[in-house]
């Protein structure tokens, strides 16, 4: 099912929760909404499940209008965060349930349905859970219940709201990979939410990437990395030390700052910011530098510094430790900062720099 969404808009009471998204999503796609918690993702599945309505706005399913649509008439597999499996069924029957309720003429037969559940069984790794019921699961084990039993009918549309979150790593890599094998044997068309960065990565075609009600940047994962559309968006992918710069002729400059590797481009003269992430920041050993170390923390393999300029700003830089330069970098030591990769704004007028900065910076790739 191809989607289309366009100016939607939901308030609860005095919060704006999605401020007018535009997404469209083509037919067989798997999509991740990535955005920290409260950034309205929750609220566009369920209005896309019908267990909302928006305040404003349209949302298209295949051309027809899917806000006069029922939530039972939108034929969809869904798993929430908390999607409750029904108390008094086994697995078994808990997975087989969207196939024994359709009408008789869709149905498939008994011994369909029960190859069917053994298959889901097997995909899901809990054919020892068959015949319990849901209250001896664990939360893990249950979200895994419920995405079978959302999958069991074959949905065309798949909406999962971060259904592994509460699942250990290693079975989290595991369903992902899962997951993505039975998106790319099934076809359905697959919305899935999640926080958690690589698993967006991993698992999606394009990454939707969600703050404040506000759709910041789509695309794939090198592109979200490498040029964040928004401030937002450089600080959500942990471009988390901000340094104060100014644009002249379209090259940005800061104090203690060596900026050549960013390229130039198109930038009114003026104040900005530059947001780069602490990996990205080489401290050089200078004795004019205006930057000093103020502590340096090891984890075996890197070396968290801590670095402030004579003019208060402060950075963060994590480099090898196993570097020869790393036994000059002591704290008191001065030093400049060569910047890698970073990404940069104007000052203020956040709004207007989202859209127009959708190219952002270039990187040159010779690291
Ligand atoms: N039924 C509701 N009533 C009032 N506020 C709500 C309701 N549902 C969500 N919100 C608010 O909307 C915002 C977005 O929530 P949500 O869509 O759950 O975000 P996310 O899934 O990205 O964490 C939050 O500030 C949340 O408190
Ligand atoms: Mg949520």
């Amino acid at each position: 099912m191809a989607i289309s969404i366009s100016g939607l808009q939901k308030r609860f009471g005095q919060t704006d929760v999605l401020r007018g998204l535009e997404l469209e999503i083509s037919k067989g796609e798997l999509v991740a909404l990535l955005g920290p918690s409260g950034s309205g993702k929750t609220t566009l599945l369920k209005i896309i499940a019908g267990l909302e309505w928006p305040d404003a706005g349209r949302l298209d399913v295949d051309g027809a209008n899917w806000l006069q649509l029922a939530a039972q008439d939108r034929r969809i597999g869904f798993v929430f965060q908390n999607y409750a499996l029904f108390p008094h069924m086994r697995v078994r029957d808990n997975l087989a349930f969207g196939l024994t309720v359709r009408p008789r003429a869709e149905r498939p037969g008994k011994a369909v349905i029960a190859a069917k559940v053994d298959e889901l069984l097997h995909f899901l790794q809990i054919t020892h859970l068959a015949d319990r019921y849901p209250a001896q699961l664990s939360g893990g084990q249950r979200q895994r219940v419920a995405l079978g039993r959302a999958l069991a009918i074959e949905p065309k549309l798949l909406l999962l709201d971060e259904p592994f979150g509460a699942l250990d790593a290693a079975i989290r890599r595991d369903l992902r990979r899962w997951l993505r094998g039975v998106h790319e044997a099934t076809g359905s068309t697959t919305i899935f939410v999640t926080h958690d960065q690589e698993e967006a990565f991993e698992l999606a075609d394009r990454v939707v990437v969600m703050g404040e009600g506000r759709i910041e940047q789509i695309g794939h994962a090198d592109a979200i990395h490498d040029h964040p559309a928004s401030p937002f968006v450089a600080r959500f992918m942990g471009a988390t030390v901000e340094l104060p710069v100014t644009f002249v002729a379209g090259r940005a400059e800061g104090l203690g700052l060596d900026l050549v590797q960013l390229a130039r481009r198109a930038l009114p003269d003026g104040t900005g910011t530059l947001f780069a992430r602490p990996e990205d920041i080489r401290p050089v050993p200078d004795s004019a530098g205006p930057w000093r170390i103020e502590s340096r923390i090891s984890n075996g393999a890197h070396l968290r510094l801590v670095l402030r300029n004579t003019n208060g700003a402060e950075a963060e830089a994590d480099i090898p430790r196993r570097t020869p330069q790393a036994d000059a970098l002591v704290p008191g030591a001065v030093t400049r900062l060569r910047i890698d990769a970073g990404a940069l704004f104007p000052a203020e007028r956040r709004a207007a720099v989202a859209t127009s900065l959708q190219t952002s910076l270039k990187l040159e790739s010779s690291r």
